[in-house]
């Protein structure tokens, strides 16, 4: 990977310290960072902290880019191999979706012939914007990857999606991306994994479903680490609100039936971890068209329950588990449980005839959460890890999963 270069494009936000830690952790890679530093984000980072990092020279607007020894805007857009934009902040996002070009890192963006990677960071409102989520939109069209925010606690105090992506997330999508274009090396490599992830959604009528709070987000960065070691990943997920990973092929369905046949289309693979918080149960029969209240019919005022009719989902992990033929070598089911964690962990392993259980507590803030504390229940044992992002958890799992392949007796 060495020889790789990045045209990191700092913005003006609080998050903007954080483009330090990634100038720092792609180095440790090998990627090299030029750094443009808009105004705002000068506000934030000195040029002069940002040179040492990147070991460069920092482009802002006060050169003057028509002087003949400097390099030009067209230039410096394309002298790398990708453009990543951290922080992304609404303003950046918004003008880069205008096309508008009044400043050196706009006009970088608009003159760039090389993929771009947007980290946004910025208040929750902002994020929720419907002009911020147009011009997200129009980015993605435009061909531009635009990660997901993280949820959490905000410099500005409230809470919610818009924090800028860890710095290991972002290096995690930039190296994947930088990858897309040769071969990827790892121990994983020569491996297909499929993960399930999400929830999904069973319809009721036409308008209303059941389903549950999980966010995808376990899954999603399960599937993002497996690629990084070089697997050949497959996500088949539920509706989320979040960017798949760069690199990974992707199945969006909403119903357990349909994630059964996206999954076993999926099929043979090496590896298979069935994240997803698929639903239990489904109405029996959906209703063609949209569900009257009962007490509307009879004349207001009189309560009238309904019954729902239930039939049990396929369950997906144990299916898989049982095939006969193409049985994935390592099966890992998740088990999201509100007690006696451990016993029913294990009591799920033998039930699901998968190899191994990741368990975890979702009586806390878990389900939708950024972090996870989970154990690994297999057959020889259980292992308590400690509280930690679920990006953090997946690198793990991944890394367990990679031993287990590269064990000469496994
Ligand atoms: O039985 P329980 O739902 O707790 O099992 C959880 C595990 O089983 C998860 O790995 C989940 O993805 C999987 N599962 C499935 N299909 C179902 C229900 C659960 O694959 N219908």
């Amino acid at each position: 990977m060495t020889g790789k270069r990045v045209l990191l494009i700092i913005g003006g936000g609080i998050a903007a310290y954080k483009s330090l830690e990634v100038i720092r952790l792609l180095a440790k890679r090998g990627v090299a960072s030029r750094c443009v530093l808009t105004r705002a984000g000068a506000e934030f980072v000195t040029p002069l902290s940002v040179a040492a990092l990147s070991q460069d020279k920092v482009y802002t607007d006060l050169f003057s880019l028509t002087d003949e020894a400097e390099m030009g805007h067209i230039e410096l857009s394309r002298s790398a191999d990708l453009v990543v934009v951290c922080p992304a902040t609404a303003d950046l996002i918004a003008k880069a979706a205008a096309g508008l070009a009044n400043d050196l890192a706009t006009t970088a963006l608009l003159a760039t012939d090389k993929p771009v990677l947007m980290a946004p960071s910025m208040n929750v409102r902002m994020w929720a914007h419907p002009a911020t989520q147009r011009n997200v939109a129009q980015l993605i069209a435009d061909g531009v990857r635009v990660m997901s925010p993280d949820e959490g606690p905000m410099a500005c105090g409230e809470f919610g999606p818009g924090r800028l992506p860890e710095p290991e997330r972002i290096v995690a999508e930039v190296m994947a991306m930088l990858n897309d274009d040769g071969v990827v090396l790892g121990p994983l490599r020569g491996f297909r994994a499929v993960v399930t992830a999400g929830p999904t959604r069973e319809p009721i009528d036409p308008v209303r479903y059941l389903s549950n709070h999980s966010s995808g987000r376990q899954g999603y960065e399960i599937a993002a680490a497996l690629h990084r070691l070089g697997a050949d990943v497959r996500l088949v997920t539920g509706p989320t609100a979040l960017t798949p990973p760069a690199g990974v092929t992707v199945r969006a369905v909403e119903t357990a039936e349909q994630m059964l046949s996206a999954v076993e289309a999926d099929m043979p693979a090496d590896i298979f971890v069935s994240v997803a918080a698929v639903a239990d149960w489904r109405p029996a029969e959906p209703a063609a068209t949209k569900l009257k209240l009962k007490s509307e019919k009879r004349g207001a005022g009189k309560a009238a329950g309904v019954a729902l009719d239930l039939v049990e989902n396929p369950d997906i992990l144990k299916l898989i588990s049982a095939r006969k033929k193409d049985r994935p070598r390592l099966i890992v089911g998740f088990a999201a449980e509100t007690d006696d964690v451990e016993a029913n962990a294990a009591a799920k392993l033998a039930r699901k005839g998968c190899d191994w259980i990741i368990a975890n507590d979702v009586s806390g803030d878990v389900m939708g959460g950024m972090d996870n504390e989970v154990l690994l229940v297999r057959a020889e044992g259980v292992e308590r890890w400690p509280r930690m992002s679920k990006s953090d958890v997946a690198t793990r799992i991944a890394e367990r999963i990679a031993e287990a392949f590269n064990d000469p007796e496994g």
